[in-house]
C-alpha cells in the first residue's frame, strides 16, 4: 500500500472508485454533459484534441465526441475498473496512471478537469495545476465546485476527501497568460439536463493578457 501515493490517489484507486464506476452511468449523465459542453465549447475554436485528467469511465469525452465527432480524445485515470471501461470507447487513447506519474507526450487543445480538483489532496495543487497547464495548448477547462475559500467537506461519509476552492481564479493567479473566456453554474435541479451543482470555467492561454499584465507591472 506504500506506493508513495496520496491517501486521496489511494481511495480512488481502489474499493471507492469501483463502486464510483459502477454507480454513475447511463445516458441520462451523457444527455447533461452534451448540454454543457456543447455550451462550453462553443466559446473555443479550432479544437483537434482533448485531454481529461480523470475521466472515469469516459462520460466527459462521450459527450464531447456528440459534439465534436472527429476531435482526437485523451484519458488519463488512475482506476482499474474505470480504465476497463474506458478500453470499449474506440480510437481513445487511454494512460492508465495518476496524473502524477503522467508525463506530456504532446500539448492538447484543451485540457479538462471535471470533479478532479475537489478530490485532490490540497498540498498537491501546485503541481497539478503545473500538470493542466503545460498540458494544454490553449484552452483550460475546470468543471468543480467552487468556493471563494478553501473547504473540506465530508464525502459520503469519508473525510479528506472533498475539497471546494476557487480553482479556475488560483489558475489565473498563477499563470498570467490565462485569461477567462466564460464561466456558468449548473443546478442539480435544472429542468432538462441536471449536473452535481457544478461550476465552470473556460480559460485561455493569450499573449495580449501577458503582455498587459506585464504592462501593468511595469508601471
Ligand atoms: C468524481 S470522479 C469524476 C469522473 C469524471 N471526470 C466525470 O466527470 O464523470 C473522479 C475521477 O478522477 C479519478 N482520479 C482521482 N484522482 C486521480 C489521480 N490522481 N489521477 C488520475 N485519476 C484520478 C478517479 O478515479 C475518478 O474516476
Amino acid at each position: 500500500m506504500n506506493s508513495g501515493r496520496t491517501e486521496q490517489e489511494e481511495f480512488w484507486a481502489g474499493e471507492f472508485g469501483n463502486e464510483y464506476t459502477e454507480r454513475n452511468q447511463g445516458m441520462q449523465i451523457i444527455a447533461s454533459n452534451t448540454a454543457l459542453f456543447a455550451r462550453i465549447l462553443s466559446k473555443t475554436t479550432n479544437i483537434k484534441s482533448v485531454l481529461e485528467f480523470g475521466t472515469n469511465r469516459g462520460l466527459n469525452l462521450l459527450a464531447i465526441r456528440q459534439v465534436f465527432p472527429a476531435v482526437h480524445l485523451s484519458a488519463v485515470e488512475i482506476n482499474e475498473q474505470a480504465v476497463t471501461e474506458l478500453q470499449k470507447i474506440a480510437e481513445l487513447s487511454i494512460y492508465q496512471q495518476s496524473l502524477f506519474e503522467f508525463s506530456i507526450d504532446y500539448q492538447r487543445d484543451l485540457v479538462l478537469s471535471k470533479g478532479l480538483l475537489i478530490h485532490i489532496n490540497p498540498d498537491k495543487l501546485k503541481p497539478t495545476y503545473e500538470l493542466l497547464y503545460q498540458s494544454s495548448q490553449r484552452y483550460i477547462c475546470l468543471v468543480e465546485y467552487y468556493n471563494p475559500v478553501p473547504v473540506e467537506v465530508a464525502y459520503r461519509g469519508h473525510k479528506n476527501k472533498l475539497f471546494k476552492r476557487d480553482f479556475a481564479g488560483e489558475m489565473m493567479n498563477e499563470y498570467k497568460d490565462l485569461s477567462l473566456v466564460d464561466y456558468g453554474f449548473i443546478y442539480h435541479r435544472d429542468n432538462n439536463f441536471p449536473q452535481d451543482d457544478l461550476t465552470w470555467f473556460l480559460l485561455e492561454k493569450r499573449t495580449d493578457a501577458a503582455n498587459a499584465e506585464n504592462i501593468k507591472i511595469d508601471k
